[in-house]
């Protein structure tokens, strides 16, 4: 299947997806990264794999991002979106285009520590600072709502005495790298068999 991939920061989680697409074993290629921003982390990434780059600015209006959004994903034949840590929010007409086909990872145990505004440290920070024992990381569909749509995975992680946001960043990151491109192989699976499911995943 023929995926692009959104992220608008460091892009770890997009090396690994593109990574585990080398595998002659993976249901998928990363045909295109898309950024909100043309000098983030990730564009070097798509760079030293050669995977094609492109950024929107999303300060333009609303319609223009949509249809050169939409104009990229057609001209890749993209079937299939990972989000890993896009900033913004994907256009209803994307999300329309793309049923069950739009996939998240977020570094919290939905529904906890999500929604608008819910990214990167922020969501370490609010976990630590109302003494969660655990916490953890999601990968979900995506729909019109911030971080609600179906749950595919969720993976655990204890809190431990004297975690901090750094070490709750690292811990995340080392689930997410292995999981995320186990979900999207599991998901596309799924959408070839015809009837997707996403409680068979978990
Ligand atoms: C990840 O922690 C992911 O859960 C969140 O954004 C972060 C992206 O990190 N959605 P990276 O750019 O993949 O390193």
């Amino acid at each position: 299947m023929r995926v692009a991939i959104f992220a608008s920061g460091a892009g770890s989680n997009a090396e690994r997806l593109i990574e585990h697409a080398k595998h002659e074993n993976a249901l998928y290629t990363v045909v295109l990264v898309l950024s909100n921003k043309a000098e983030a982390g990730v564009a070097d990434v798509a760079r030293k794999h050669q995977v094609e780059f492109v950024s929107i600015v999303h300060d333009t209006n609303e319609a223009e991002v949509e249809k050169r959004m939409l104009q990229y994903l057609d001209e890749h034949q993209v079937e299939l979106i990972c989000l890993a840590g896009y900033l913004r929010k994907i256009p209803d007409a994307v999300i329309a285009r793309y049923p069950a086909r739009i996939l998240n990872i977020h570094p919290s145990l939905l529904p906890k520590f999500g929604g608008k505004g819910m990214y990167g440290k922020r969501v370490f920070e609010a976990v630590l600072n109302v003494a969660e024992k655990e916490t953890g990381v999601t990968v979900h569909l995506v729909d019109s709502v911030y971080d609600s749509g179906a749950i595919l995975k969720q993976e655990r992680i204890p809190i431990e005495v004297g975690e901090s946001i750094q070490s709750l960043e690292q811990k995340t990151h080392k689930i997410e790298h292995k999981m995320y491109p186990e979900v999207v192989d599991f998901w596309i699976d799924e959408l070839q068999s015809g009837a997707p499911n996403p409680k068979r995943c978990s």
